[in-house]
């Protein structure tokens, strides 16, 4: 009995270890720095920044060879001719064959003008509220918002008026605008706030979202509206996935936040990150809404975005791009 136990014991404790190092490669240890540690960092650096070519440089080269966002950050004619396959990158095993009825949704080619110089990524956190920073945003070349956020008068000195590319989730679309089947009208008019911006929608994510980003393109092709539908291609969502997945991202999807700032980073000359704080205190030490026209948590937020923030966090500190976390000077 006892021999045999003792024969036992080192392969259980063998397929144990075995377990153990699957757990952590699946579930891999790290640790994000708390709330106060990341603001005691960033008062610590202070209000110094400084450009730094080289960074900028590197980052474009790396998006460019991995993602090629300039040609693939949409869905075009010219990246996805009749019958391609496209794969869906948040759904295991789908895709969409390109076919009558997609193909004459999609534009010909990247319409962006190049070059873009400054660009501003709107983030939507609370510290954007009362930070002056409208004036700023605006004075961009090019301005990207994230998911529909409000631009009403009440926030137009701290975010700003000016829009070139908004992103809309199909989340949102479906919960205040009845998933388009029958208020179409509301959602023509509330997105006049984006003037003659590129929407940009993840049509082939996942199931769900492509009869909505293709209905939300019918209403705005039908209302004559100045809006251009852009949908994003699901390889360029993939591959920038990984991109930061190898440099320690490691939540299920990145945020939408993260996937503009990698579009920038990669067609900007120059990127400022404005309302990117996914913490609860700010910088002195009050608390922070989650969002600066809400605070309402959405699910599975806290995991990930802590996370990215530290990536933002290095690229600031070695000049590649700038987050601004203070209220802008007048
Ligand atoms: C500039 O960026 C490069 C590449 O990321 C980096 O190696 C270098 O340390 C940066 N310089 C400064 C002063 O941070
Ligand atoms: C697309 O429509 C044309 C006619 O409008 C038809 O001839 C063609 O077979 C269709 N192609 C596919 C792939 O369905
Ligand atoms: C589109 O833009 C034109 C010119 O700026 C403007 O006159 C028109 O009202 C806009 N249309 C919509 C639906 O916003």
């Amino acid at each position: 009995m006892l021999v045999r136990c003792y024969r036992v014991k080192p392969a259980v404790w063998a397929a144990l270890f075995v377990l153990v190092l699957c757990w952590f490669y699946i579930f891999p240890v790290y640790r994000v720095p708390s709330d106060t540690e990341i603001v005691d960092e960033v008062l610590r650096q202070g209000g110094v920044w400084e450009k730094n070519q080289t960074g900028i440089d590197l980052y474009r080269k790396l998006l460019t060879d991995c993602c090629d966002p300039r040609r693939n950050f949409a869905v075009t004619k010219e990246n996805s001719p009749m019958g391609k396959v496209l794969w869906y990158d948040g759904e295991f095993y789908h895709s969409h064959t390109v076919n009558n009825e997609t193909y004459p949704l999609f534009v010909q080619r990247n319409p962006l003008q190049f070059p873009l110089k400054k660009c501003a990524v709107v983030g939507n956190s609370g510290i954007l509220r009362h930070s002056k920073c409208g004036q700023h945003i605006d004075r961009a070349d090019f301005i990207l918002r994230c998911n529909l956020p409000p631009l009403s008068k009440d926030y137009v000195e701290d975010v700003g008026t000016r829009t070139h590319l908004v992103t809309a989730n199909p989340s949102i679309i479906e919960k205040r605008f009845q998933n388009l089947l029958w208020s179409r009208k509301a959602f023509v008019d509330n997105m006049k706030v984006y003037g003659s911006s590129y929407m940009y929608m993840p049509a082939f994510s996942m199931k769900p979202c492509t009869d909505l980003s293709l209905r939300a393109s019918y209403a705005l092709a039908d209302s004559s509206s100045n809006l251009t539908m852009l949908f994003a291609n699901p390889e360029f969502l993939r591959t920038v996935g990984k991109f930061w997945k190898a440099r320690g991202v490691h939540a299920k999807r990145l945020s939408t936040g993260l996937f503009l700032i990698s579009l920038a980073l990669g067609l900007c000359e120059e990127v400022t990150a404005y309302g990117f704080w996914p913490f609860a205190i700010g910088l002195d030490g009050k608390p922070v809404s989650h969002h600066y026209y809400d605070n309402i948590l959405p699910y599975k937020w806290f995991h990930t975005m802590p996370e990215e923030f530290v990536q933002l966090w290095h690229l600031h500190q070695s000049g590649t791009l700038r987050l601004r976390l203070e209220h802008c000077p007048p």
